[in-house]
């Protein structure tokens, strides 16, 4: 029987991309899924999808940096499902613009998005986490780990879930409850996928190369198989690992080929 079978999860921003996929995991391996995002439409089109595959889902439209609706989202959880095994905060907004260019209201929109958007969630739902010895997972990414170019904020809010995840990790020690970090690497984008310019617009993402990429379900098996090993730090990608390793022991090194990879490759960073 699978570890996931009726276990109850929630999973952040999951109308499309990487939480659509993860959601989509996590059914098939017969979890009852609490789907969220803010647009009421797109959520309803993913919950259809669902069922139509015959999966236990719900559907809760909320904004994830707003800290009622994160109250709601959790109350409505249980009041549904009378439980919640598995927290997954993978909602959130990236950017593409020089720090200099950005508006700071557009720069504390990212990190609030990253930060309390993934801090909200987890607050309210850790009483209901202690009950069943749950999990919960932070998904970070690469730029959690060095920051990268056009992406100040992002990699500042994802940098800052390091620091939450470790902190909430010694503190739930011996209550039972899994804490875990996952940095995702560069992975398929759905083509709907907008990111913030300067003045705070949703814009598409810069292309990136197919190689660099991994498919949303590989990633979504990532995420699955790190919350069933209650690891704490998964990174993604061999490029990513590539990364961890060198930021670890050669971080001025690490910043020296990005800022050349920046001049050779603009389309990856403008
Ligand atoms: N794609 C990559 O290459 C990549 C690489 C590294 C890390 N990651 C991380 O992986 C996660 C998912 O990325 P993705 O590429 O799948 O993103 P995506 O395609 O843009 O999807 C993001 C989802 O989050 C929802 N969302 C955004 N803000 C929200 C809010 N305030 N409240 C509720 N829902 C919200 C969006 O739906 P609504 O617009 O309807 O709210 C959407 O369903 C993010 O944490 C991202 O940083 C992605």
């Amino acid at each position: 029987m699978s570890y996931f079978k009726d276990k109850v999860a929630i999973v952040t921003g999951s109308g499309m991309g990487i939480g659509k996929a993860t959601a989509l995991e996590l059914c098939s391996h017969g979890a009852k899924v609490v789907l969220n995002g803010r647009n009421p439409e797109r959520l309803q089109k993913t919950l259809e999808e669902f069922k139509g595959k015959g999966y236990d889902v719900t559907a809760i439209s909320c904004d994830i940096t707003s800290s009622t609706d994160c109250e709601k989202l959790i109350n409505q959880t249980i009041e549904t499902y009378g439980r919640l095994d598995i927290l997954i905060t993978n909602a959130s907004v990236s950017m593409r613009e020089k720090f200099e260019k950005l508006q700071p209201e557009v720069f504390a929109q990212i990190i609030h998005s990253n930060v309390n958007g993934s801090a909200f969630p987890a607050w309210y739902a850790l009483p209901h986490l202690k009950k069943t010895k749950g999990s919960i997972t932070f998904i970070s990414s690469a730029a959690g780990m060095i920051g990268m170019p056009t992406g100040s904020a992002y990699s500042a809010g994802k940098m800052a879930l390091t620091a939450l995840a470790q902190s909430m990790k010694i503190e739930l020690d011996g209550s039972g409850v899994h804490v875990g970090i996952v940095h995702v690497g560069f992975t398929q984008n759905e083509d709907e996928k907008r990111v913030l310019n300067a003045k705070g617009e949703l814009v598409p993402v810069a292309s990136r190369p197919a190689y660099l990429q991994q498919t949303r379900e590989q990633v979504a098996k990532a995420i699955l198989r790190s919350i069933k090993g209650r690891q704490f730090k998964t990174v993604l990608t061999v490029i990513g690992k590539m990364n961890a390793f060198m930021v670890r022991f050669f971080p001025g090194l690490v910043i020296r080929i990005i800022t050349y990879s920046q001049k050779r490759m603009k389309d990856m960073y403008e």
